[in-house]
């Protein structure tokens, strides 16, 4: 007898959702797809010049779908033929993407930098704050305002335009307030094609900043401090066309790692870059996971899990986009955890879910206090968030009885095949209504 939660299907025929049997254990081999924290800023890079950019490895995923339309709407000409994107924007006509575009994705702000400095001007829609947190984009405008964009900010619009005789924005020091992974790359952007040095102090050292480095560079762009929290930019009157490969997703890669430990299986995760994800290797072996890198790829093995506690810092600190998968995984920990999330003051939103299945979690103000228990039952469960929604199919797999888990546009965002790559390793899990 299905130990379902007594929801018959029938209520559930409209709502797409994912239906999953836990008590499985995993094996086999999953491949990572291209990062979307990449693959997001690389498009909105593109813009910054009139040749061919051709980008490889680019996730299927609703974001990128997002990403796409809004380069689409600049006049941009988009080729996209499975994980191959190729770009041309060499007649954009329009330098304000619409609020309907913005507002369905974040990230999107930031081709304020590449299309200020290849058009000269720029409005953009604030993107306003999302489910995680407020999120302000102060930083970004004050990096342009100090390359010399004049900036207003009106109706929910920033309009940001280069007023010098040479149209060109003019080189600086700009010491950023936080190490902002999106203000790093719209000031990164915009400092390519600006007149002299631009140095940026308290940089994000995230791989995805590295990855636009390295782009950039590949278009002829003159940046050095690659990865460290000092990068220096000399600008150049124009760049030139690339063909860029896109990191592999490091949380993506997270998020199986984090499979493999709650089921207690064994799995190969490839391709992984073990640099990308120090802290989170670090508290893997910690709770009793053995990892092995074999140069392309990594073997997890885990068994019984132990307790860890984290605190999330910007990188190389522990990533807060995989607190919630990790989370999932201590709930079935020996002993008590404790995890604090610093990055987002609103990204916990995931802990009622999790109590809902069972979980042992108390909250107090950004720290979440984890019991492990013997078994997680099934329940249904909606998804609050991307993040949030890698948690709750973690935490399903080994629930006892079929979990059915509501919220899927959050999921689509940021995972490409999840649901396919884990019934390819032997999971019991459909999408109802896709
Ligand atoms: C990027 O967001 C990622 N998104 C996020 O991933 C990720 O969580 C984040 O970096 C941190 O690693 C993309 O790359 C598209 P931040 P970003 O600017 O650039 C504050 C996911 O799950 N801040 O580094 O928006 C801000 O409020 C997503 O894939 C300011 O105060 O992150 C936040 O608390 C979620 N002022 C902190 O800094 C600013 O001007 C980190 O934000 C900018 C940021």
């Amino acid at each position: 007898m299905n130990k379902g939660v007594g929801i018959n299907e029938a209520n559930q025929t409209l709502t797409p959702q994912l239906k999953v049997t836990g008590g499985r254990k995993l094996s086999g081999e999953v491949r990572i797809s291209g990062a979307k924290n990449s693959a997001l800023v690389l498009m909105a890079a593109s813009l910054l010049t009139d040749d061919d950019i051709n980008l490889r490895n680019v996730p299927p995923l609703t974001d990128i779908a997002c990403m796409s339309n809004i380069l689409l709407s600049l006049g941009a000409k988009l080729d996209h033929r499975v994980d191959n994107l190729s770009i041309n924007s060499s007649n954009l006509n329009n330098s304000s993407p619409s609020y309907e575009l913005v507002n369905s994705l974040r990230a999107s702000f930031f081709c304020i930098g590449s299309l200020l400095a290849r058009m000269g001007i720029a409005q953009v829609p604030l993107p306003g704050g999302c489910r995680i947190g407020t999120r302000p984009v102060a930083e970004h405008i004050r990096g342009l305002h100090a390359l010399g964009a004049k900036i207003e900010i009106e109706h929910g619009l920033v309009s940001a335009v280069i007023t010098s005789p040479q149209h060109r924005l003019r080189g600086t020091n700009i010491q950023l307030r936080c190490p902002s992974v999106g203000a790093t790359e719209t000031i990164l952007m915009a400092a390519v094609l600006a007149e002299g040095e631009t140095v940026i102090e308290n940089a994000a050292r995230e791989p995805e900043v590295t990855d636009l480095i390295g782009l950039l560079t590949a278009m002829g762009a003159n940046i050095h401090g690659t990865g460290t929290s000092t990068i220096k930019v000399i600008g150049v009157r124009r760049l030139h066309g690339a063909d860029y490969s896109v990191i592999p997703d490091r949380i993506e890669a997270g998020t199986f790692l984090l499979a493999a430990a709650i089921t207690k299986s064994k799995l190969r995760i490839a391709p992984f870059i073990p640099e990308h994800l120090t802290a989170v290797i670090d508290k893997l072996q910690e709770a009793g996971c053995i990892l092995k890198q074999d140069g392309i790829g990594v073997i997890i093995q885990a068994n019984e899990l132990k307790s860890v506690s984290f605190t999330t810092q910007p990188f190389p600190g522990f990533p807060t986009d995989l607190q919630a998968p990790f989370m999932s995984m201590l709930t079935m920990a020996k002993g008590a955890s404790l995890i604090t999330e610093k990055i987002y003051e609103n990204r916990l939103q995931h802990v009622p879910e999790l109590q809902r299945m069972g979980a042992s979690i108390v909250l107090h103000k950004d720290t979440a206090l984890i019991k492990g228990v013997s078994k997680l039952s099934a329940a249904p469960v909606t998804a609050s968030d991307l993040r949030a929604s890698a948690a709750l199919v973690l935490a399903s797999l080994v629930a006892d009885g079929t979990t059915y888990i509501r919220g899927l546009y959050h999921l689509d965002r940021g995972y490409a095949f999840m649901e396919k790559k884990l019934r390819s390793l032997g999971a019991y899990i459909d999408r109802l209504n896709p």
